[in-house]
């Protein structure tokens, strides 16, 4: 089982990191793959919607967006931590997740993330911050890969992991970030056990 985690904050040690790499542990405790990546030191061009990808599935102007594709090939679980930035994703999470478009780049090519199951960390400043509408974004970008969205799981089961203010201080948050972690594993484990 391989779990990739992206962090959408330009800071390599703030607190969407913290969350992230705190969710990681959770997994590697359980013995499961990980891989990490933060967007804070990735150079990568917004969408130029030319739909050049559309025959090969390849961006036509390759940059830092290749590394983060083969990761997300890789992997059969991906967790997307995000900033709350007004209220939303934060724009470097945004532009790396239309770039994904050439992982479904045309009607005729299968979707590359189809049957993976995702979910997402939201940090923001304040409580009720955006943290829910962030996770909405990055749901719905998981749904259009065709990927299965997980929340937070039981016994809170709200919409997926949130941390509000200092992440290393808001010990509830950490913990819907834990718990999201087990009810991963549990979703993935459920899922190789039907293949
Ligand atoms: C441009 C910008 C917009 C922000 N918008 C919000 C917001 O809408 N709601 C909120 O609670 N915090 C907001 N914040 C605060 C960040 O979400 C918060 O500090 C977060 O923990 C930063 O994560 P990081 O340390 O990984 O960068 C904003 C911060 C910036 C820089």
């Amino acid at each position: 089982m391989n779990i990739l985690g992206i962090s959408g904050s330009p800071h390599k040690n703030g607190n969407t990191a913290y969350a992230l790499k705190h969710a990681l542990n959770v997994l590697k405790n359980q013995n499961v793959k990980t891989k990490y990546i933060t967007l804070s030191d990735k150079k990568i061009h917004p969408c130029k919607g030319c739909w050049k990808c559309a025959g090969s599935g390849r961006c036509i102007d390759p940059d830092d967006m290749d590394d983060i594709i083969k990761a997300m090939i890789w992997c059969h679980g991906l967790v997307l931590a995000t900033p709350v930035y007004m209220g939303l994703v934060s724009g470097q999470l945004k532009v790396m997740m239309d770039r994904c478009v050439v992982l479904r780049p045309s009607y005729d090519l299968p979707l590359a993330m189809q049957g993976k199951t995702g979910c997402g960390i939201a940090c923001a400043g304040f409580r009720h911050g955006g943290q829910e509408l962030a996770l909405q974004n990055i749901q719905t970008f998981l749904l259009q890969q065709g990927m299965h969205v997980i929340n937070d799981g039981p016994p809170y089961s709200h919409s997926g992991g949130t941390i509000a203010g200092t992440a290393k201080e808001d010990s509830l948050g950490l913990k819907t970030i834990e718990n999201m972690m087990h009810a991963l594993i549990s979703a993935l484990t459920h899922h190789e056990e039907h293949l």
